[in-house]
């Protein structure tokens, strides 16, 4: 079975193909600003520009015509209501073209799901540290559900604001972890963690008053917020009694991040997994996964129910293939 997936739930408009359980194209085009954050309109503009291209692009890479598609998967929820419209139209009129049937899926399961097809994690703990989005997400009675989250930015938006402060261009979470590399000087921030949540905005607040010098303070910023996550994904391999650790997101790409998540792990005797770069951040492949895992589990998506859905939670929906 082919399977298309649509990924567009924020400044990434994607495409992935697969063909079971072998990934044949995954083709994306992400829209990035000099100076500004992402302004959902003109994001959504961009998916628009581009998404034609990139249904060609992953085509030609997946050596299959449009014809050969068995199912149309997209991002339904959670993310930006004007760039999930672009992915959801796209969907909708690919589906009714091409006579396939149509399947909405959720944006955060997706980044779990691609997680345990390409490594051999089982039923990890999923550390999702992107942009928007910060959780700590498990397996358990018929809900990925929720052990910890951010109570207000995601990591990644933390990361991103505090380098466009610096002038250091966007997006900052690799300009950051340069900087980092070259200090090892430690500036005590606020660290903060409550319960199994974590905030950002405190501590960038604090960042912004320092006097240090930028490597130093992209150090300590790394050092402090990347031990907070740390924290809150052991608290839930406790809880949980689970045994392995999935990084996720955007975030997860930072080596430093990549690194504590080990070491604790090993700690505890835990495994950690990361997936390759291209399957850690936004990207359509692991939409056409989950959509594939959902259908063959009896789910499809009917057109009249296919409208964006911004605002659900991981949580809100029912696993019914696992
Ligand atoms: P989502 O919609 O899932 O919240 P997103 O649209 O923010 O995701 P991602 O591609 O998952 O997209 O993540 C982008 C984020 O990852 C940005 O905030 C960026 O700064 C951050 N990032 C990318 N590489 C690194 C890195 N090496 N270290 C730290 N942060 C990074
Ligand atoms: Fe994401």
């Amino acid at each position: 079975m082919i399977t298309l997936g649509i990924e567009s739930t924020a400044h990434t408009f994607g495409i992935g193909i697969i063909k079971d359980k072998s990934i044949l194209a995954n083709e994306k085009s992400t829209y990035t600003t000099k100076k500004e954050g992402i302004i959902p309109a003109k994001a959504a503009d961009h998916h628009i520009e581009v998404c034609d291209k990139i249904l060609e692009k992953a085509l030609k890479k997946a050596k299959i015509k449009k014809q050969d598609i068995d199912l149309i998967a997209f991002s339904q929820s959670p993310g930006l209501g004007h760039t999930l419209r672009v992915g959801a139209m796209f969907a909708r009129t690919l589906s009714t073209t091409l006579n396939k049937p149509l399947i909405g899926v959720n944006h955060c399961i997706a980044h779990l799901e691609i997680g345990r097809l390409l490594t051999k994690a089982k039923d990890p703990i999923l550390l999702y540290a992107s942009g928007a989005n910060t959780q700590v997400i498990a397996y358990e009675a018929n809900k990925y559900r929720i052990f910890g989250e951010t109570l207000d930015i995601g990591v990644g938006n933390f990361l991103d604001s505090f380098a466009r402060y610096l002038g250091i261009g966007f997006p900052g979470g690799p300009k950051i972890e340069q900087l980092a590399k070259k200090s090892k000087n430690y500036i005590e921030l606020p660290y903060v963690v409550k319960g199994m949540d974590v905030s950002f905005g405190g501590i960038l607040t604090n960042l912004k008053n320092q006097k240090a010098k930028k490597e130093d303070l992209c150090f300590s910023a790394q050092e402090t917020v990347f031990a907070m996550l740390v924290e809150i994904t052991e608290r839930a391999l406790a809880h949980t009694g689970k045994t392995e650790v999935l990084l996720g997101g955007g975030v997860a790409c930072n080596k430093r991040l990549q690194e504590m998540i080990t070491l604790m792990c090993k700690e505890r005797k835990a495994k950690s997994y990361v997936p390759e770069n291209q399957y850690l951040v936004d990207n359509g492949a692991m939409i056409a996964w989950l959509g594939a895992l959902m259908y063959n589990a009896g789910i499809t998506t009917r057109i009249e129910a296919s409208q964006i859905e911004p605002y659900i939670r991981t949580d809100d929906i029912d696993v019914k293939w696992r």
